[in-house]
This record gives structure tokens, sequence and C-alpha cells, in this order.
């Protein structure tokens, strides 16, 4: 017997399932494999995070603080954002879903661009929503097509600046004046999971961008800079209406104690931060300069990933490359089959990326792929 599943449900695709590096090595009979396909911080997670972490393993058998009082009082003080503006995820992915189960009912809108975080559509579908995607152009986000692409029933409009996985940015000056036009009522989830990477000092960050639209909510990450992708722990700033609104459809116990803990930590962890802006720059010069060697376009790039046009078809690229040991990410599911997706890894990480797509462009032009 089927279960009854809700409008939209059926209609999911899994988020593509991946396996345990360990479990791939195992069937393709190699080891020490290097993955670059995640976005994912290569030094590890924060040193302060750890130690925090170690500090209150011993209280493992108390429920965390349902409120997650000393982190979003940390937060505030660093953000300069009053503690009833902020709300605690399990991840920004769960900020992303509460923003739905708070605030779009079944058969309501969405609007995003396309291609973006592909879990926008499926919580939106799995809700009973209904995704509109704007296509961005020339790898930018078309705000004057998105903003023409709202309907009298759109809840919620998605922006991701940086974007995931064109990696380009909005300037302050474009993103104020869109939010502006978007009717009062309609939240603006603006994520931004990369946004510690940019160095464009004309790009916008949401947190100046409250005066421009009451209901912009502003969704942030500790999976990136920080390197606690593994904890999930993700925060958000909204009005404090939107936050009371979240709040209650959130589990009481939504972000688990280490992972509070933790984050605390990396926010006081100064130096990992320069570190890690450091050698994800240093990487990205790298790569660059090697992938225009080989005459491969590179996408510029405001974050720790960006694309890379392959001959071949990204898919084909990707399974050749994992061969190699080297675990990087198709675009096909983004609308990109040209492309790959890949983040700055350590030095020698990059190297052997470099390495091996060298070796598997050259086995699939002689194989006449
Ligand atoms: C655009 C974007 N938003 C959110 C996330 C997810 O972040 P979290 O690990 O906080 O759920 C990612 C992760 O890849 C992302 O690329």
């Amino acid at each position: 017997m089927k279960p009854i599943v809700r409008p939209g449900v059926a209609d999911l695709v899994p988020y593509p399932p991946g396996k345990p590096i360990e479990e791939l090595e195992r069937e393709l009979g190699i080891s020490g494999s290097i993955k670059l396909a995640s976005n994912e911080n290569p030094l590890g997670p924060s040193p302060k995070a750890l130690e925090a972490i170690k500090d209150n393993l011993h209280a493992l058998n108390r429920y965390p603080d349902g409120s997650g009082y000393y982190l979003k009082t940390r937060l505030s003080r660093h953000y300069g954002i009053p503690l009833e503006r902020i709300i605690l995820g399990n991840g920004s992915n769960e900020l992303i879903e509460l923003a739905v189960r708070a605030f779009l009912s079944e058969g309501d809108d969405a609007v995003q661009h396309f291609p973006a975080f592909l879990v926008y559509e499926k919580v939106v579908t799995g809700a009973g929503g209904h995704m509109i995607s704007v296509p961005i152009s020339d790898f930018r986000i078309d705000l004057q097509e998105l903003g023409q692409a709202l309907t009298p029933r759109t809840r919620i409009v998605f922006i991701t600046n940086p974007n995931n996985p064109t990696g380009s940015v909005l300037s302050k000056e474009a993103l104020a004046a869109f939010l502006k036009e978007v009717p009062d009522d309609v939240i603006v989830l603006l994520d931004e999971a990369y946004i510690e990477f940019v160095t464009d000092p004309a790009a916008a960050r949401g947190l100046d961008l409250f005066d421009a639209h009451p209901l912009l909510f502003v969704v942030r990450t500790f999976s990136k800079l920080y390197g606690l992708a593994g904890l999930r722990i993700g925060y958000g700033f909204g009005s404090a209406d939107v936050i009371d609104y979240m709040n209650r459809v959130r589990q009481p116990f939504n972000v688990n104690s280490l992972a509070q803990a933790a984050a605390i930590g990396a926010l006081d962890d100064e130096e990992f931060v320069s570190d890690t802006l450091r050698i994800v720059k240093e990487g990205l010069d790298y790569l660059c300069a090697r992938l225009v060697e080989m005459g491969l376009d590179a996408v510029p790039t405001q974050t720790n990933f960006f694309l890379i046009r392959v001959p071949h078809g990204g898919k084909r690229v990707y399974r050749a490359m994992l061969k190699e040991g080297v675990i990087i990410r198709a675009m096909d599911g983004y609308g990109l089959p040209d492309y790959i997706r890949i983040n700055a890894g350590l030095p020698e990480e990059n190297e052997r990326f470099i390495k091996a797509l060298k070796k598997v462009l050259a086995d699939l032009s002689a194989a006449g792929d």
C-alpha cells in the first residue's frame, strides 16, 4: 500500500544522493581522495570551536538551551542587532524551511532566480507551494526580471548573495532599489551563506538593507567560513515579528548544545577566520591561473567556489575525476550541463585537482568522447 502524500511531495527529486568518501573509495578501489564538491572549509573546523565542544561534552545529558541565549547575545554584539531580531537554525537549511512553514500556504507562489540553491524549490514544492524560477542572465541575477515575476499570490522571494552556483554578487544599490519595489507583505529571504568571502566593496549586505524592505529576512551559516558544516548551525536576522512567527513553528530544541557552544567559539576565532580567507583567496588565484593556462573558462567569483566550463560535459568529467580520487560537483542539476563547480582547497588539493583535470580531459579527448 503506497502512502498518500501531500500535493507536491511525489514530484520532488531527492537531494543528489552522495556516499561517504570511504564507501566511494572502496567501490572504486582507490584511497586518499579529496573533496572539493560542497564549498566546505578546507582548513577543518575552527580550533576555538573544537575547544568549546570539548568543554561542553560533559553536559550532553541535558537538553540544549532552546532560546540559544548565549549565542544570540554574542551575535547581537557582533552585528549590532537586537536579540529579538535573531533566530538560530539547524543549519541555514532549517531557517529556509521555517520561513516557508511560517509564511507560505498551499497554493501560494514563491519566486527565485535559477540556477539557485536547490533547497528553496524543494522546500516550497514540498509545502504545496509553486516556485516561479527566473533564469539568470550571463551568470548574474536579473533583478528586473525577478521583480516582474511576482504575482499577487507570491509570499516569498529567494535571493542568494553571493549566488550559488555562479559566485556573482548584487550591488547594494541594485538590491536596495529592488527591495523597495517588493510589496511590503512579501518576505524576501536573502541567503548570505558566503557573504564573508565577498571582497567587492559595492556588494550588497543584508545588514545594511533593512530600511529598504520591512520583511527582509537575512540567512547566514556557520558551515562555510567557520568550518562547522557537520554541526548544522545557521542564524537569521529579520524584523521582530518575522522572527516571532518563525520561532512559533520551530522545534523547541532545534539547535544542539555543542553547535551553540562551537559557534560562539568560532565567532571569537579571528585567527582561523583570517587564515581561511587567505587560503581561499590564494587557492582561487592559483586555480584560476592554471585553468586559464589550460584554455578553460572560470566564472569570476566572490565566494570560496566557482564554476568551470569543461569540454565533454560536466557529468562525464565528474565521473572521470571521481576515479582519480577528486570529488567535484557536476552542474546538470542546476541547468548547467557544461559546467563543474569546485571550491578552493588546500594548496596540495588544488594542485591535485589541476593534475587530475588535465589527465581526465586528455583521456576523454583521446577516447573521442
Ligand atoms: C546558498 C546556500 N545556502 C545555504 C546553504 C546551506 O547551509 P547550511 O549548512 O547552513 O544549512 C548552502 C550550502 O551549501 C548554500 O550554498
